[in-house]
């Protein structure tokens, strides 16, 4: 841990890179991806993606390394070992550490995952470094969500600062087989409550009030098989996707 500490402190990074996901991004890729029955976030952190999830009607379970932090399971997410004792999931969503931890974090949790997998990552992520190229060349994102950059650490001054590179969103939906990218590439006034830095956050009563008005019109939290009123429902709904 000591080891860990000092090499985070010399890259100024938190430890165990922690950072906080802001909620406009997971309100952003609710808006997009048809989630379905029970989320897994195996670096969960404090929570926040999983709690807007949950708030959104959406079974989860939640995995940390870090017993700190108030998860339902403490491992460690690159071991496939550890992945076989994590409940299945529908859907894998996680913010998780970058560097070299991230490629086989994705690529236990597509093993995992039943329909698909949402990952917070660098832009460069999709740059063929050896721990992924197999991996990238035979699963192609099946959509990338390009946001602005955005702060979650400070520079040495103590002052809001964004990362050497811009954060994406990488979605790999299993039912979508045509190996096709897409890419939507957003401004910040294309993404509702989006804010630079965490000091302007909205209270979670306000993401709240936002969830309804977000939900992917194909998104099916109960996971179970859509009748044909369920499909009329969805059908007759004419709400933008965000
Ligand atoms: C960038 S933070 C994101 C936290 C949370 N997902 C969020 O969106 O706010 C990364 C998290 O991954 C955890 N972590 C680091 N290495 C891990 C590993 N090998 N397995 C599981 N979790 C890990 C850290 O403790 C930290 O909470």
């Amino acid at each position: 841990m000591l080891e860990i500490a000092d090499k985070t402190q010399r890259l100024g990074r938190h430890e165990l890179d922690f950072y906080e996901t802001p909620a406009w991004l997971t309100l952003l890729t609710l808006a997009h991806i048809p989630f379905s029955g029970t989320i897994g976030e195996p670096c969960a952190g404090h929570g926040a993606i999983a709690s807007i999830m949950k708030e959104a009607g959406f079974k989860t379970w939640l995995n940390d390394i870090d017993s700190t932090k108030p998860a339902d399971y403490h491992g460690d997410a690159t071991k496939p070992q550890h992945w076989k004792t994590l409940p299945q999931a529908d859907w894998i969503f996680s913010n998780p550490p970058y560097g070299d931890l991230s490629a086989p974090i994705v690529q236990n949790a597509y093993q995992h995952a039943r329909q698909g997998v949402v990952m917070v990552l660098r832009l460069n992520w999709l740059e063929v470094c050896a721990d992924r190229v197999n991996f990238i060349k035979h699963h192609p994102p099946t959509m990338i969500i390009n946001v602005p950059r955005f702060c979650y650490t400070k520079s040495a001054k103590g002052k809001w600062a964004t990362d050497q590179c811009p954060t994406n969103i990488y979605c790999w939906d299993k039912s979508n087989t045509s190996g096709l990218t897409r890419i939507v590439s957003l401004s910040k006034d294309d993404i509702p409550l989006f804010y630079r830095t965490p000091d302007e956050a909205p209270t979670f009563e306000q993401v709240r009030e936002e969830i309804p008005r977000r939900i992917n019109k194909l998104a099916n939290p109960s996971g179970r098989r859509r009748t044909i009123e369920d499909w009329q429902k969805i059908l007759d709904t004419d709400k933008p996707a965000y």
